[in-house]
């Protein structure tokens, strides 16, 4: 009897949630139906230039918005923000204009909004995607608290090259950690209701391969392989899709000769076809326009007419499209299906945003919500978890909080703007915590804290060294800050050099020179070629561009009270000369390595090959052993799965967190492989002694390439699997895929 009844409330449970799966499922295809019958009701009404309007992004300034908004030329504003001032603007779309569709209000929220966080480099240094989506939904409160709805992030460029000011904005030069956080990013932004006032549109950018820009010189041409394209740059983008991102922007570059912005491959063909696409693609700033400097437009006309038919939808801040493509549809150059397709996918984010049925925005959220203590802690949080420990020989690190005297010397030491990083929003240097604010506030009263600039970032004098080197010798331990200025990476700020600037190594090698024991943080945008910090000083973090609570999370991790976790999303290079380097590329037919030939390897005379620190990189304030690595069976079916699980040990003194890497490689295909591959990892937090076993899944889709016949197919073969704690080091099992 009992077990009929059992069955029968398990029938009815499974009744019930079907069913409420069912509806909700209903509902979200009744609610689009919804918003598509009252786009169409609204495009039969538009006039070519309301339709050109939507379509017409402008930027902010006092002057020259009302009218135009007025007029219904505009569909969105882009650096218009806080509550009053939005609203204002909207009324008069809204009250003013004849067919009153509300703007879209965009803002770059990069890593923040008022509450930054450290840059995009940093956040994939935590390998910890719920800690960006957590920094994504802060952001996303904040912004739209101040009348922001869409956003330009995330930026998921692959970036192989250092020498490219913009590898700060991105999550570094791993396809599956870049798709994990450029997923992580969206659901923070959008929610699971777009049309939550608090969520804000997505933006996944810069489509396509920017990153890949000659000689690490933004806005450079970029050339190569489909197969190269789809394998390690388009992931990223179609995993933001498939977290729900609904706008994409068109990158500056060319893609082979093409520009992106007027690239009916990448627009059409991939991302509206074979991705199916319904979002709005929005030109980069003024790229329409570039077209003609790019040589394949000759006037503004032709620019907008290229761009709308490769499938720009939405031109930023160029006016040409409002400007030329009312008389493009009458003349019939450009047929008016193409124009009302882009503003029927633009009337649909405002729809699914919610614009039209609450437009406005609470004025009293701002006054909450910025800067709000809870966001301030999780700026603290998120910053301690993307700081890499580099280098701690003899654990001079974590410091003792009863040292007497701590002399702190360099140009960053004090620094509040440069730790807010290249893209800040409305973040403001007074909100950032010094990282001298930070080890002050941990020191006892008695302790001295003593301090030297030494030298600038930039610039060639030398005359503060000898200061700075007399304070050196007062002190029982020299922490020194030294690195870029934030604007020294992030847009329109490649460099030819990655060594630390100015006369910061001779600043280095003056206080090393002393005897004091000295670790060095790095504050920067990118990886640097410090070989001669790595050789000579016990103690390195990088700390990167931590955003406003980087001094309390620099000194968190100095004193202990926080265990360094991060891990390095890109290669160090020893010297810029080895780039590019990273470390899934293919093994040529001359590898080099222990068992290379003396001189007939792919190398240098005149460097090693190898980099100065490898990706996945990164130390602990304890140790983690692996051991017992398992594989449920040595064959796969090739589309099925094994079991890969590694006993990982705390065998260190303190509490920490390892993150478990998992590499792939195929050891023969009809298409050369990386000689490893990331595939998936885990965060494992073990006390000390602790130890967990580390299992994970590994799909034989996620073995996938596209082969010689451009087919995205699993070859059977022999494949190695690596766990370990970074990519350079790991226990290896060999498993085979079969027919
Ligand atoms: C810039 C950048 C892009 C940014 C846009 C709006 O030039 O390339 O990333 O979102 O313009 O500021």
């Amino acid at each position: 009897m009992v077990r009929a009844r059992t069955r029968w409330a398990a029938a009815l449970i499974f009744f019930l949630l079907a069913s409420a799966a069912w509806s909700q499922a209903a509902t979200k295809q009744d609610k689009k139906s919804d918003i598509e019958s009252r786009v169409n009701e609204l495009l039969k009404r538009m006039t070519l230039e309301e339709k050109a309007g939507q379509l017409n992004q402008i930027l902010f300034d006092e002057s020259n918005v009302d009218a135009a908004i007025g007029q219904g030329s505009v569909g969105s504003v882009v650096n218009a923000t806080g509550a009053e001032q939005v609203n204002r603007l909207q009324h008069i779309a809204v009250d003013k204009s004849r067919l009153h569709i509300p703007i879209l209000f965009a803002y770059d929220v990069i890593h923040g909004y008022r509450t930054i966080f450290p840059v995009p480099l940093a956040l994939a240094a935590t390998w910890n995607p719920q800690a960006v989506e957590r920094m994504a939904r802060i952001s996303a409160k904040e912004a739209s608290a101040a009348g922001i709805r869409w956003t330009f992030s995330p930026m998921v460029d692959i970036a192989r090259d250092p020498r490219w000011g913009r590898i700060a904005e991105g999550s570094g030069e791993d396809t599956v950690l870049d798709s994990a956080m450029a997923a992580a990013y969206v659901r923070g932004y959008q929610g699971d209701d777009l049309s939550n006032p608090a969520s804000i549109a997505a933006c996944v950018k810069h489509f396509a391969g920017y990153g890949a820009a000659e000689g690490g010189r933004d806005y450079n041409s970029v050339d190569m392989s489909e197969r190269q394209l789809r394998t390690v740059y388009l992931p990223p983008f179609k995993a933001a899709l498939d977290a729900g991102a609904v706008t994409v922007m068109s990158s500056f570059n060319t893609l082979n000769g093409i520009p992106n912005t007027a690239n009916p491959f990448t627009l059409r063909h991939v991302l509206k076809g074979e991705w199916n696409f319904h979002g709005f693609v929005v030109s980069d700033w003024r790229s329409i326009i570039e077209l003609i400097s790019h040589g394949v437009a000759s006037d503004e006309q032709q620019a907008s007419q290229e761009a709308i038919t490769a499938g720009v939808d939405m031109d930023m801040i160029g006016g040409v499209y409002y400007k030329y493509l009312p008389d493009l549809v009458r003349t019939g150059v450009v047929p008016e299906s193409v124009l009302d397709d882009a503003v029927r996918r633009i009337l649909r984010i405002k729809f699914e945003l919610g614009l039209f049925d609450h437009p406005y925005t609470d004025p009293r959220l701002e006054q909450r919500e910025l800067l709000a203590p809870a966001h301030v802690e999780a700026a603290r949080q998120v910053a301690q978890e993307s700081m890499v420990l580099l280098k701690n020989d003899g654990a001079l690190l974590p410091l003792s909080k009863t040292t007497k005297t701590i002399a702190l010397i360099g140009p960053l030491a004090d620094d509040q703007a440069d730790l807010l990083g290249n893209w800040f929003g409305k973040g403001e240097a007074k909100d950032v915590v010094s990282i001298m604010e930070g080890i002050r506030a941990k020191l006892p009263a008695d302790a001295r804290l003593l301090h030297s600039r030494g030298v600038d970032v930039v610039g060639t004098s030398v005359e503060g060294i000898p200061d700075a080197v007399a304070t050196a010798k007062q002190a029982d331990v020299v922490v020194m800050v030294l690195g870029e200025k934030g604007a020294m990476s992030g847009e329109a700020a490649s460099r030819a050099h990655l060594g630390l600037p100015g006369k910061q190594e001779e600043l280095l090698q003056a206080i090393v020179a002393t005897g004091k024991p000295v670790v060095l943080v790095l504050i920067n945008g990118r990886p640097l070629t410090i070989q001669w910090a790595a050789d000579h000083v016990p103690a390195i973090l990088e700390a990167w561009l931590p955003g406003i609570q980087g001094g309390n999370a620099v000194a968190d991790l100095l004193f202990g009270d926080a265990d360094p976790s991060g891990k390095l999303p890109v290669t160090f290079p020893r010297t810029v000369g080895q780039v590019p380097l990273y470390y899934n590329h293919l093994n040529t037919g001359r590898p080099p390595g222990p068992k290379a030939d003396k001189k007939y390897f792919s190398g240098y005379i005149d460097e090693t090959y190898t980099p100065l620190f490898p990706f996945g990189y990164g130390l602990s304030y304890t140790s983690f052993q692996y051991s017992g690595l398992k594989l449920s069976g040595d064959q796969m079916e090739n589309s099925g799965k094994i079991e890969v699980s590694v006993d990982v040990k705390n065998v260190g003194t303190r509490a920490g967190t390892e993150i478990v890497q998992l590499y792939v490689h195929d050891l023969v295909a009809p298409v050369a492989q990386p000689v490893e591959e990331l595939k998936d990892f885990q965060r494992v937090k073990l006390a000390p002694g602790a130890a967990k076993t580390v299992t994970f899944t590994l799909h034989a889709s996620q073995l996938a390439i596209w082969d010689r016949d451009m087919k995205f197919v699993t070859e059977p073969g022999k494949y190695t699997v690596t766990i370990g704690p970074n990519s350079a080091e790991g226990d290896t099992a060999t498993f085979s895929v079969n027919r």
